[in-house]
């Protein structure tokens, strides 16, 4: 009997998820019209964001900064919609921790993909804003965030 029950535990571990890197951010929402922007922003966000910010968002020690969890992300969309498309550089304070690195441009990225990206991020990892749509993006564009 002993026996057995140690076979079951050990069986349902080897079945258990190996990495929660591998999780899907996606599932967690349920808009179709918000799923529809979101899953080109989580392609477009791995191929032009995640080498440097993580595909997890949970960015790379003390020379990237979060986007999951972080109070400077959640603080404006304007800015962020700002940052994706002209960079930053300068110091930064993010979660209380000072940031000062050059984050690159991305003069090719058109506003729609910037909706996408920012619908994706705007609406995983417990944050929940909506659609951003290209609309919203042009305008940001058009006038510089406090910083
Ligand atoms: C080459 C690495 C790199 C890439 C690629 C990159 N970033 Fe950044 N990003 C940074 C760095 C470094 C900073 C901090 C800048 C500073 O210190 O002033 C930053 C800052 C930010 C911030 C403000 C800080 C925060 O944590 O909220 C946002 C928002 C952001 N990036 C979003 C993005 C998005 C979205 C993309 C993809 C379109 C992207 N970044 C691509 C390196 C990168």
């Amino acid at each position: 009997m002993r026996r057995l029950l140690i076979c079951l535990l050990l069986g349902s571990l080897a079945c258990s998820p190996k990495s929660t890197n591998e999780e899907n951010a996606l599932a967690t929402i349920s808009d179709p019209e918000i799923m529809k922007y979101a899953v080109q922003g989580k392609v477009l966000y791995e191929n032009y964001c995640g080498n440097c910010h993580q595909n997890d968002g949970k960015g790379l020690g003390k020379l990237i900064p979060p986007l999951r969890d972080s109070d400077y992300f959640k603080a404006s969309i304007h800015r962020s919609v700002w940052i994706m498309r002209h960079g930053q550089k300068g110091e930064i304070l993010v979660n209380g921790e000072i940031y000062n690195q050059a984050m690159p441009a991305n003069p090719n990225l058109k506003p729609l993909e910037i909706a996408q990206i920012s619908t994706y991020l705007y609406n995983i990892w417990g944050m929940n804003e909506g659609i951003i749509s290209s609309s919203d993006v042009e305008k940001y564009l058009k006038e510089k965030p406090e910083f």
